[in-house]
């Protein structure tokens, strides 16, 4: 395979930098899938990765290296450059506590109730300006401060945060090679009028400044190049996937992203994962069931709670034999909608403890902390694993948990998650807003044969381990063969 350049632009970075209370500096993973998956990009290339400065002290790193680069480690021991920008305070507050989260999450996942919400009011339109733009402009400026010292590079953004970014870098670079891969769902064409033209069209007008763009699914394509029709008057170029505006071609393709089996392997048998799992293995009654999420609204946390609650109405057998582990991440705090959601979350969890809890057994083990070696551990040990988002672009929980699992459990999965079109011959498929149904999928998987538990979680398994992230990479970089290289 030969050595690309390759620049990969995405709001949160590989790693965080702290400073403990002896006044070092030390550097934290940062979280979520897309980081993990780009490693092995870091491995076989020579990768620049742009990141926004988040805490104080990735400011401080920004400042200290002048041009805001550093020479980076990857875990496997591979050289990178990390150039992390640091944005005005408000405007990034702006950027990703009004407009990024607030507005296209919600956006992406369905998360309104469209009688209430949301509104547009020039909170929002300044927030869009002087937040979102302002912060795409700055990516958009190291971008290209980049391309100056690697003119062959192809640049590879990464979701919601950077819509308007690639329209900004080609204005100035009209031959560079862009693609962007969108990693949340990209709803209805329909569903974009709920922002205001101006708005919609931005960021539809900008994506296909790129290259390409991808998704972890045919869903989402097809849902982008109807919006793309009819949004910014785009013309469908091949039913394969393609879009025409002004001249310029954009490639629509969807690859499902996936995990490094070798990584959750050696996770699996980890001292601080053996750990996490004696202490779930002693307190576990018979069977769990897990469910491992952000505290997001679109993961649908309220609504599991309130279909286990209804399995248990319904099993009285089953009270002190069951229970459900949940262990949430706590995520984007500062946003209202977010902190509303966990008190939810909270309030629901201890209603049903209420209802049935005796001496020594309790329904929810609710744990709101982000673990990812309890997290690993709660894999290998669930009976059942829920999965029930509103809306998914992918969910990695339902690939990385089957690869690790002792019990043969099953996977009951949402059929509005993005990974539902890779998993749904082996898992049993729910409504996420219907909780009889979840209730029952509860039951089924609880009731399945050992010997059809065995069959469902070993396809799986082989699945993810055919399909792994190196596939994905692989198909990743064949896109932009078949986008044609920068000129
Ligand atoms: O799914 C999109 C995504 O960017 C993931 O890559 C990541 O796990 C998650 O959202 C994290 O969001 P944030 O950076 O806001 O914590």
């Amino acid at each position: 395979m030969s050595r690309r350049q390759i620049i990969v632009v995405s709001n949160r970075g590989p790693v965080g930098f702290t400073r403990d209370a002896a006044g070092a500096r030390g550097a934290r993973r940062g979280g979520g899938g897309l980081v993990t998956a780009l490693r092995s990009l870091v491995s076989h290339h020579d990768v620049t990765w742009i990141a926004s400065a988040i805490s104080e002290e990735d400011r401080a790193v920004a400042a200290d290296a002048g041009d805001g680069a550093v020479d980076e480690t990857a875990r496997d021991g591979s050289p990178y450059r990390l150039r992390l920008v640091a944005h005005d305070a408000i405007a990034y507050d702006w950027f990703y506590n009004v407009v990024s989260n607030p507005v296209l999450w919600f956006l992406q996942h369905y998360l309104w109730p469209l009688a209430a919400a949301p509104s547009a009011d020039p909170g929002l339109h300044h927030a869009w300006h002087e937040g979102y733009a302002r912060v795409n402009r700055n990516f958009a400026e190291a971008v290209l401060a980049e391309l100056e010292a690697r003119p062959g590079a192809t640049v590879f953004f990464h979701d919601y945060h950077l819509y308007l970014a690639p329209q900004m870098v080609r204005e100035a670079r009209p031959d560079a090679q862009l693609a962007h891969f969108v990693h949340v769902p990209w709803p209805q064409p329909d569903y974009w009028h709920v922002l205001p033209e101006a708005l919609r069209r931005v960021v539809h007008e900008s994506l296909l400044a790129n290259d390409v763009v991808g998704f972890h699914t045919s869903r989402w394509a097809r849902n982008f190049l109807r919006s793309c029709e009819q949004v910014a008057g785009a013309s469908c170029d091949d039913p394969g996937g393609a879009l025409l505006l002004d001249g310029r071609r954009t490639l629509v393709t969807s690859h499902a992203i996936s995990v490094d089996p070798q990584e959750f392997d050696e996770l699996a048998a980890s001292d601080a994962v053996l750990a996490a799992e004696r202490e779930i293995a002693a307190r576990r009654p018979e069977k769990l069931i897990v469910r491992v999420d952000r505290t997001d609204p679109s993961k649908n946390v309220v609504r599991g709670f309130r279909a286990f609650e209804l399995y248990l109405d319904a099993h009285p057998e089953m009270h002190g034999r069951v229970a459900m582990l949940a262990l949430l991440d706590p995520s984007r705090q500062d946003i209202p909608e977010y902190s509303e959601y966990l008190g939810a979350i909270q309030r629901t969890a201890r209603q049903v403890n209420d209802r049935f809890q005796r001496l020594g057994w309790t329904p929810i083990d609710l744990q709101i902390r982000d673990d990812f070696p309890q997290a690993v551990a709660a894999y290998k040990q669930f009976d059942v694993l829920l999965v029930n988002a509103i809306f998914d672009g992918l969910n990695l929980v339902a690939k990385e948990a089957p690869l690790v699992n002792e019990r043969d459990g099953v996977l009951v999965l949402s059929e509005n998650a993005g990974v539902h079109e890779e998993l749904a011959e082996w898992a049993i498929s729910v409504n996420p807003f219907d909780l009889v149904g979840q209730a029952n999928a509860i039951h089924a998987a609880l009731e399945l044969p050992p010997e059809e538990r065995r069959a469902r979680l070993d396809a799986i398994r082989a699945h993810v381990r055919r399909n792994d992230l190196e596939v994905w990479i692989d198909a990743q970089l064949a896109d932009f063969d078949r986008a044609g290289a920068p000129s």
